[in-house]
């Protein structure tokens, strides 16, 4: 079967699974080009398949040799269906991680429950010498379904003050259009804190300690959003900020529990702006992505995922150059959000039109990095050859 891109606004509907391969081989080429570090042993990621949570797995065992386990949702192979995107990440990074006798282990089902709570401890327990020195929380849902009571909640991206309409870019149709976001009722933004927020984080900290699983000294690092002024009403003050504050509060209970017990620590990070699956959705978003690429781009500050984690990493997390803020955020975001960089942007951002945003914008590279999330537009990858699903069929994460 020959795998043809095909886009539905800013979702993919395909993925090419010897992209990824390739997706991921960069990352840890980029990794393998710097110093090693010393950093943890013994991770678990939640949120580990793509984005911000495969690159920082990638960073974690490339540089620092660390163990990993990943919890991610994904889907393998079905009849025609080639599955998802982060299923062949994974897979990638297993063959990687093996070839380098580094573990890795691989739990695919939803990090919301308790079930997947219970059989990550017990993996840990039994089988990964009984400790994890580091917590990545990087997970990025529409849907959870709360383990106490069972209802399902699910995340609204609306804003929290008014209705609000600005331009996006929509990949699909290669143009740049209007979107409206409209106001969310008081029962959405529950919602969205519910599914977004640091309920779920609390639980997994409080599992792995009742677990006794957590090493002295364990960090968990949580990751955030904050953006600037021309995203504040979908971001800032949209459902998404409503729920990321939510999780900034908790990332202080579980310091102040974890520094106690284990003299541990908890983080929010707040990252860079990037094409994600998650953020490719949120209106407005990409736009201000491909404006902000362009001009970091040009002060030579540009970073992808990869780069942007691996500074977090080892400058900060464990590093000698936190940036942390007075909320004791850690702030990789310092280079988008540099003063010079933001007033570029808003310039941009007042002459951009839907005739001129694929020049006075990095489309192109925003595109490129939104096509190559999903294994597309590798100039060394053949596009027209024939992959083999029933093989492929046969890998398992
Ligand atoms: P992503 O969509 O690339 O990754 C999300 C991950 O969550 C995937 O591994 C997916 O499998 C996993 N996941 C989703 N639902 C799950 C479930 N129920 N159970 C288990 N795994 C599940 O998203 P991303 O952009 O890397 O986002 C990760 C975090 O980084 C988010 O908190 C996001 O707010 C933050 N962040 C993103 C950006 C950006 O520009 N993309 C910027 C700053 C911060
Ligand atoms: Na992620």
């Amino acid at each position: 079967m020959v795998i043809k891109p095909r886009l539905k606004g800013g979702l993919a509907l395909t993925n090419h699974p010897i992209g990824a391969k390739e997706f991921v081989k960069r990352q840890i080429d980029y990794v393998k080009s710097q110093d090693k570090y010393e950093g943890p042993k013994k991770v678990l990621i939640i949120g580990s398949s793509s984005g911000y949570g495969l690159a920082t797995r990638i960073s974690l065992a490339f540089g620092a040799g660390a163990e990993t386990i990943g919890v991610a949702f994904e889907k393998g192979v079905e009849g025609k269906r080639v599955g998802s995107a982060g299923w062949w990440n994974t897979i990638a990074f297993n063959e990687a991680a093996e070839k380098e006798d580094l573990v890795s282990k691989n739990f695919i089902g939803d990090a919301f429950s308790m079930e997947m709570k219970d059989d990550v401890i017990k993996f840990i327990k039994e089988e990964f010498g009984g400790k994890i020195d580091l917590l990545i929380y990087s997970l990025a849902s529409g849907v959870r379904t709360d383990p106490i009571d069972g209802a399902t909640y699910r995340s609204a991206l609306k804003s929290t003050t008014k209705e609000i309409t600005g331009p996006t870019i929509n990949f699909e149709k290669e143009t740049m259009e209007e979107t409206t976001m409209g106001v969310a009722t008081p029962e959405e933004i529950k919602s969205t804190v519910k599914v977004m927020g640091g309920e779920d984080w609390k639980l997994w900290i409080e599992a792995l300690d009742k677990g006794g699983v957590l090493s002295e000294g364990f960090k968990t690092v949580a990751y955030s959003y904050l953006g600037p002024k021309v995203t504040y009403g979908i971001y800032k003050e949209g459902t998404i900020g409503a729920a990321k504050r939510d999780l900034e509060h908790t990332s202080d209970i579980l310091n102040d529990f974890l520094k106690e017990k284990y003299n541990g620590e908890a983080y929010v990070s707040l990252s860079k702006a990037l094409m994600t699956r998650a953020s490719a959705v949120i209106p407005i978003f990409p736009l201000y992505a491909a404006l902000l690429y362009k001009v970091m781009k040009e002060k030579g500050i540009h970073e992808g995922t990869i780069e942007q984690k691996h500074r977090l990493l080892t400058q900060m997390v464990y590093g000698n150059n936190p940036v942390i803020d007075e909320e004791r955020r850690l702030r990789p975001d310092n280079w988008e959000m540099r003063e010079d960089v933001q007033e570029e942007v808003e310039a941009l951002w007042d002459k951009v039109t839907p005739e001129n945003f694929k020049q006075i914008s990095d489309y192109a590279g925003a595109r490129e990095e939104f096509m190559q999330l999903n294994g597309f537009d590798f100039d060394n990858v053949d596009y027209n050859a024939d992959v083999d699903l029933d093989e492929l069929a046969k890998l398992v994460p």
